[in-house]
């Protein structure tokens, strides 16, 4: 099988297979560079982390990965700003029962800083020049793509709809992944609430594929070979994987993070706001369903994720897993592989076996 397109063209790589980058401390150096040297594209989320921490990131991957990468951030979100004091008091009061049965305080409105504002972050990737630059939840201004282009860094922007696709090609990335409603994690739209336009990849895929000349990379849902033979069937020219890539152990997910991907738990996702105050698909737990008519009165990212923080760790310290979402796309029972090596492996021979036996019924 002939695994060479404009795709792996564009990025410079073997295989367009990528690991999707995970924020929010789930990424690791070595998850990143073991797909990276086996010929796909590992990625780093770093939204949580300061210029200067961008900085340090991008030289140890410079070290570590014999080839093309991405780092990965969050288009810069201001809507917090306009939260008052008396709205937070709203959401305290959702939340307080769970703070009580874990002993432990409910947290004053957390007091935000500039420290990782995406200007600084964007200042440290035009600074430290990473083969790739991808983004969620928005697109860069202009003049931001085009200083990109002028230092050699690839863009990558991600969509949810066909209409959110059309903007990124409107602003020169060089490929757009369209990630449908089944990934783990945030659904990261930005045109619209997220909840408005929960579209399956077997619709998204060939709808963005037909509107755009951009090459399309399908996320959501992709766990074995025969999802990436489907979305190439689709028109896609790679494909990014998220919760199987999360499971490995090369992965920073905790231990129980890990074990729960493994377990039933994994059956049954939810959509749900409460844990960051943006839609995020992680695995069913009492807490999501409870203040899912709630979401009216949530605080808005990234004041929830910081108010919840004391709560989410209280819960795994007493083992009170149901009290947490675990983030999981909704594939995750089709995972087998522990390591990255065996999963890459696993993932180019299934998807060659799938073509294979598609050549033999033709
Ligand atoms: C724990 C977790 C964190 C994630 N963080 C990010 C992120 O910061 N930026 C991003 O572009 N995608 C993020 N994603 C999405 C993945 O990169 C990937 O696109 C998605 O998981 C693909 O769907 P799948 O989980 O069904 O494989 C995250 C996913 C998970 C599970």
């Amino acid at each position: 099988m002939n695994w060479k397109n404009d795709l792996t063209q564009i990025l410079k790589i073997s295989y367009p297979i990528i690991q999707g980058p995970f924020g929010g401390g789930y990424s690791s150096i070595s998850l990143s560079a073991a797909v990276t040297n086996l010929g796909g594209m590992g990625s780093f989320g770093a939204h949580h982390l300061s210029h200067d921490e961008i900085l340090t990131l991008d030289n140890q991957l410079k070290t570590n990965c014999k080839g093309t990468y991405a780092i990965n951030l969050w288009v810069k979100n201001d809507n917090y700003k306009d939260f008052s004091n008396q709205d937070f008091e709203k959401t305290k009061a959702i939340f307080k029962p769970y703070f009580e049965e874990l002993n432990i305080p409910v947290p004053d409105k957390p007091v935000l800083t500039e420290g990782h504002s995406f200007d600084n972050q964007l200042e440290a990737i035009l600074k430290t020049k990473p083969p790739v630059f991808s983004f969620v939840f928005g697109v860069p201004d202009e003049s931001i793509i085009k200083e990109c282009k002028k230092r050699g860094i690839l863009t990558l922007g991600t969509a949810t709809t066909v209409e959110e696709a059309v903007l990124l090609e409107d602003a020169k990335v060089d490929a757009i992944v369209a990630t449908g409603f089944e990934a783990g994690g945030h659904r990261v739209a930005f045109e619209d609430e997220p909840e408005n336009n929960l579209i399956g990849n077997i619709s998204l895929i060939p709808r963005v594929v037909d509107a755009v000349k951009t090459p399309v990379i399908a996320a959501g849902g992709i766990a074995d070979g025969r999802g990436i033979a489907a979305a190439m069937v689709l028109g896609a020219k790679g494909v990014q994987i998220g919760t199987a890539f999360l499971a490995c152990q090369e992965s920073n997910a905790s231990i129980a993070h890990k074990k729960v991907l493994f377990s039933q738990k994994a059956e049954k996702t939810v959509l749900t706001k409460s844990f960051t105050g943006r839609l995020a698909r992680g695995t069913d737990s009492t807490l999501a369903r409870e203040t899912l008519q709630d979401a009216s009165k949530l605080a808005p990212y990234p004041i929830q994720g910081q108010f919840m923080r004391s709560l989410r760790n209280a819960a795994l310290q007493n083992n009170r897993l149901e009290l947490i979402s675990f983030w999981c796309g909704q594939s995750a029972p089709l995972i087998k592989s522990k390591t990255a090596k065996g999963f890459f492996t696993a993932l180019k021979m299934e998807t060659e076996s799938v073509f294979n036996e598609m050549a033999d019924i033709a």
